[in-house]
């Protein structure tokens, strides 16, 4: 069995942590969105993987390298354009050859992996195998329609009126069967040959296509309160190491990370928290379901249930809260303004204020 991981398009969303970088590598506590996927792959014992990559290559490139690092063996593909995830597998044709593969979108995230998913494809070997997930606002997925045993009779594409709320999760496993409905697909609207179309190809020539409801999923849409969440998610698991320095004025407790390079002074660290390599933490305060990347330096400072990227200081501020702070960014307090509480407060308030 191969892997096909799609990692092209451009990061076109406004928030600027997107903006400058392949939305596959969004950082997730403190590692790309794309990695988890890899790692998945890997741990499903899949070792060949195919990259389709597009104007993003050469950020894609440097970031995962041949592969080896994951124990996989990477071979990039290029699409020269956007035109769609069943043209992904098109220009893959060769490189898949007959063999079975997982197709895996690389802004996609699934907690727990794709091992049950696998391990279940390989012993039924359906033609094809899909995933799906309840969502608020299905209307910019896949929308799977079902019959009243659990069958999938309809996919749509990005419905203006969803028939359901079930929508086409970006990890799909196929037999070869799929090449010969991808050959004869047609562009859809929006000009793309659609994967969707290509399994509601397979399903009207009555081949068997296999779904999962699923839990645990996610994908950045832009929205900082997803991006807390799923950073929250991830350092839940996270094992305490101390690869770095901590001086004995500082604390840690519970779930945290230190990593090589970084350093703890007169601080206290309230796990689940990550601190990135080269990183300084100095008369702080770091509360729990905080990522800091690498190189950055929060000094005489509160943090808590925030995301900090490369390279970024804050100095003298109390308090971030659920912030997502960009790459290369310096958060000081304002100069010259007074510190006084401007209140409006009604008849027997009760009002606790930390200065
Ligand atoms: C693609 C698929 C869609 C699926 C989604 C999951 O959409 O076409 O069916 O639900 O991925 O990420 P995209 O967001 O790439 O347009």
């Amino acid at each position: 069995m191969k892997a096909l991981v799609l990692a092209g398009g451009s990061g076109t969303r406004l928030r600027p942590i997107t903006h400058t970088s392949a939305k596959q590598l969004v950082p997730v506590a403190n590692k790309p969105v794309l990695f988890y996927g890899l790692e998945a792959i890997a741990a499903a014992g899949i070792r060949d993987v195919g990259i389709v990559v597009g104007e993003t290559q050469a950020e894609i490139e440097t970031a995962v390298g041949d592969g080896s690092d994951l124990g996989l063996d990477v071979t990039y593909l290029r699409q020269e354009a956007p035109l769609g995830l069943a043209h992904a597998v098109l220009i893959a044709r060769d490189y898949l050859g007959d063999d079975d593969f997982v197709m895996y979108l690389g802004d996609n995230f699934i907690i727990g992996g794709i091992n049950a998913l696998v391990d279940r494809f390989k012993a039924e070997r359906p033609t094809a195998q899909i995933m799906l997930t309840r969502v608020p606002d299905p209307r910019s997925f896949g929308v799977a329609e079902m019959d009243a045993r659990g069958r999938v009779v309809r996919l749509e594409e990005k419905p203006e009126i969803p028939k359901s709320d079930l929508a086409l999760v970006g990890v799909y496993l196929f037999t070869s069967a799929v090449h010969g409905i991808v050959a004869e697909l047609k562009p859809s609207w929006r000009g793309e040959l659609e994967i969707t179309d290509a399994i509601q190809g397979l399903i009207d020539a009555g081949r068997r296509v296999e779904a999962t409801v699923i839990s645990g999923y996610w994908k950045d849409t832009g929205n900082v309160d997803d991006m807390l969440e799923v950073n929250r998610l991830v350092l839940e698991s996270l094992e305490p190491a101390v690869r770095g320095q901590v001086d004995e004025n500082s604390e840690l407790i519970g779930r945290v990370v230190i990593e090589e390079g970084a350093s703890v002074r007169d601080s206290r660290i309230v796990g689940p928290a990550l601190i990135g390599p080269g990183t300084l933490v100095a008369d702080s305060y770091v509360g729990p379901f905080t990522s800091i990347g690498a190189d950055c330096a929060i000094s005489d400072s509160e943090i808590e249930y925030s995301i900090v990227l490369s390279r970024s200081s804050i100095t003298g501020v109390r308090r971030v809260e659920a912030s997502l702070i960009g790459r290369d960014v310096e958060v000081t307090p304002a100069p010259n303004t007074p510190r006084a509480h401007r209140l409006l407060l009604g008849d027997h308030s009760k009002v606790q204020i930390s200065s």
